[in-house]
């Protein structure tokens, strides 16, 4: 490991990443604000490895949790949603953005003076975290956390306040969104975690929002509807 590598600028990772996502002007407000959720995946993934006390390839793993849907900056927007909606046949186009990452970490972790070894690392994280369940014969302890970091920063306050996001950009009323959110089940993300560890940060973040919905569901209960 050479000093680049021993400490990242995660700072200026994250105003790169945050940059390439104001840029697209879809990735950085919404129900698709990737600098909140990218932050998120970065906290969580540290959450988890306070509580795992195993031996980790910390800064591999952190710079990776900035940088993993970094290739969302290159996907398109008119293949996604429309004002209305999510595209019926979006799935195909979502799935590009791991690979679509890749060269753009590189290039950025070359220029801060990084590693080849360090590097590849990283790009190894950003190219398969999307591949869950039996996609994969294999993963590395810190593919395993930050699967589970991705999918644990969606749950809790984050969780409740994504349908709110959504009802915001594409026309859904509030008292639909109450509804929503009471009803939102996330046992089977629950399920796609790697690691015990996270099952249990999920679980609590997972009571966490359904006590919120519950609160909110209550201001909604009217003669009126
Ligand atoms: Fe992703």
């Amino acid at each position: 490991m050479n000093t680049a590598d021993k400490n990242p600028e995660y700072k200026k990772i994250y105003q790169f990443v945050k940059a390439k996502l104001e840029s697209t002007g879809h990735f950085n407000y919404g129900p698709f604000d990737e600098t909140y959720y990218t932050l998120r995946a970065y906290e969580s993934a540290k959450d988890i490895i306070r509580k795992l006390n195993r031996k980790v390839k910390r800064q591999q793993l952190l710079v990776a949790a900035i940088l993993h849907d970094v290739g969302k900056s290159k996907l398109q927007p008119s293949k996604l949603f429309s004002r209305k909606e999510i595209l019926e046949h979006a799935g195909e186009e979502w799935h590009r953005h791991a690979e679509l990452g890749v060269p753009i970490a590189k290039a950025l972790l070359k220029k801060l003076g990084h590693s080849g070894e360090f590097i590849e690392e990283v790009c190894y994280l950003i190219e398969h975290h999307d591949q869950r369940g039996d996609k994969l014969k294999q993963r590395t302890l810190e593919l395993k956390i930050l699967q589970d970091a991705d999918l644990i920063a969606d749950i809790g306050f984050a969780g409740f306040i994504r349908p709110f996001l959504f009802s915001g950009k594409f026309g859904r009323t509030v008292i639909e969104s109450i509804q929503f959110v009471l009803k939102e089940d996330r046992t089977k993300d629950g399920e796609l975690l790697n690691l015990n560890v996270s099952k249990s940060l999920a679980r609590e973040r997972m009571k966490q929002q359904a006590a919120l919905a519950k609160q909110m569901a209550k201001e909604i209960d009217s003669d009126l509807i």
